[in-house]
């Protein structure tokens, strides 16, 4: 898939991209996407099981893993709403706002990297953020262990999901499992992916949005499985957007790196799912899908999209909306004496 990204953004760099549309659309797809699979994929250091995956779902649902016993990851990444709060940027402990817009959870699995700028190298690393960061959930890892071992309902949990393991209650353990149980939230079998699997499941119109896609360029940096989530492009690398749309104090990339040419570099988004994420953008600030595609157009790629390409786009992005993930809310550890209150 490298090979494939390479090729494509040469062709972009070239300005010469090549008529999909004349040649056999669904080939040239297979070339650039793949389908979400129907199972969870394996992870590098940490096992999808059953034990761990139920355990993970009881974490990520457990708002006594936030300081004030308010927020957890559900309040930002509600499985309801396609793994994502649709706020602009989010809102956590102490009713602060943070800077960024909520990327959905789901098929963050298959992404390079975790956040806008790639800063998590992987779902474990991510997960280790949020309960520590002061605007999200405000707690300590060593509060998040007290209140997990005044628990017997979490204790046992770990034993099970650890087994053989001393001491299976630490941070590090938590985040596996938190993994463990994103790995798990993919959305397969999206109209899309049956037409890669060779049904026509899709209508003229999202054959042409499809084409468009490819035809104008968008393929160089929203390819692959999720449609993105692969590499890091400046956001404006033709025209930078106004401040309304790409803030100047956030810089992306270039807070990690502190390499010039990672000024308003992010991650390219992947766009599975993406008409239930509105709104859209690292900012959260443009809430239809038709002018973020018109934006993409003339910040990345120059091109006056017209109505009729929007629109065509539009309902081809629309496509890909898979099956959502079917989680039951677990029933939650009973607290004892010894769990930390909440503090505000
Ligand atoms: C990013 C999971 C709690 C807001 C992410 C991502 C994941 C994730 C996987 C990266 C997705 C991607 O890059 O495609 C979790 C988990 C949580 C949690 C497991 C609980 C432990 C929260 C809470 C909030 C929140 C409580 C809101 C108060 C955000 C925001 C980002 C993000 C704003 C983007 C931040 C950036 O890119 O700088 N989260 N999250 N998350 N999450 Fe959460
Ligand atoms: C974000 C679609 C071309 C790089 C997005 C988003 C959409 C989109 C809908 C917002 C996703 C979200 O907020 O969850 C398109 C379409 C394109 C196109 C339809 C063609 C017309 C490109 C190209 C590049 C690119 C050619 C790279 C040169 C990015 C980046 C982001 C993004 C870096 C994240 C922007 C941010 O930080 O907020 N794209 N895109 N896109 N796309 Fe594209």
């Amino acid at each position: 898939m490298r090979r494939l990204f390479s090729t494509a953004c040469a062709i972009l760099a070239a300005g010469v991209m090549p008529a999909f549309a004349d040649t056999d659309l669904r080939a040239a797809a297979q070339d650039f996407f793949e389908p979400i699979p129907l199972s969870p994929p394996s992870l590098d250091g940490n096992i999808v099981s059953r034990t761990r995956v139920d355990l993970g779902a009881m974490l990520f649902f457990d708002p006594r893993m936030s300081r004030s016993g308010l927020f957890s990851c559900q309040s930002c990444h509600n499985v309801g709403l396609g793994g994502d709060d649709g706020l602009e940027t989010s809102v956590g402990h102490g009713w602060q706002r943070g800077p960024r817009n909520a990327p959905t959870v789901f098929n963050a699995v298959f992404n390079i990297a975790q956040f806008w700028d790639g800063r998590a190298a992987d779902l474990a690393e991510q997960a280790q953020g949020p309960v520590q960061a002061g605007v999200e959930m405000n707690n300590t890892p060593d509060r998040v262990i007290a209140t997990l071992e005044s628990m017997p309902g979490y204790v046992d949990a770990f034993a099970a999901a650890f087994p053989g393991e001393d001491m299976p209650i630490t941070f590090d353990n938590f985040a596996l499992a938190i993994e463990s149980f994103e790995a798990t939230l993919i959305t397969p079998n999206a109209r899309f992916d049956q037409f890669l699997q060779g049904a026509d499941s899709l209508t003229e119109e999202e054959l042409r949005g499809l084409a468009a896609f490819m035809d104008e360029g968008c393929v160089a940096c929203h390819a692959g499985v999720n449609l993105g989530g692969q590499e890091y492009y400046p956001f404006g690398l033709v025209e930078r957007p106004g401040a309304d749309i790409l803030p100047v104090g956030d810089r992306g990339r270039f807070a990690i790196t502190q390499t010039v040419t990672d000024d308003y570099v992010f991650r390219a988004s992947p766009l599975r799912n993406i008409e239930l994420t509105a709104p859209y953008f690292h900012s959260g600030t443009v809430w239809s899908l038709e002018e973020a595609v018109a934006v993409m157009g003339t910040a990345q790629l120059g091109a006056d999209l017209d109505e009729r390409d929007v629109s065509d786009i539009v309902a081809f992005l629309r496509t890909l909306t898979g099956e959502q993930p079917e989680v039951v809310h677990p029933i939650l550890p009973v607290r004892t004496d010894a769990t930390p209150l909440p503090e505000t």
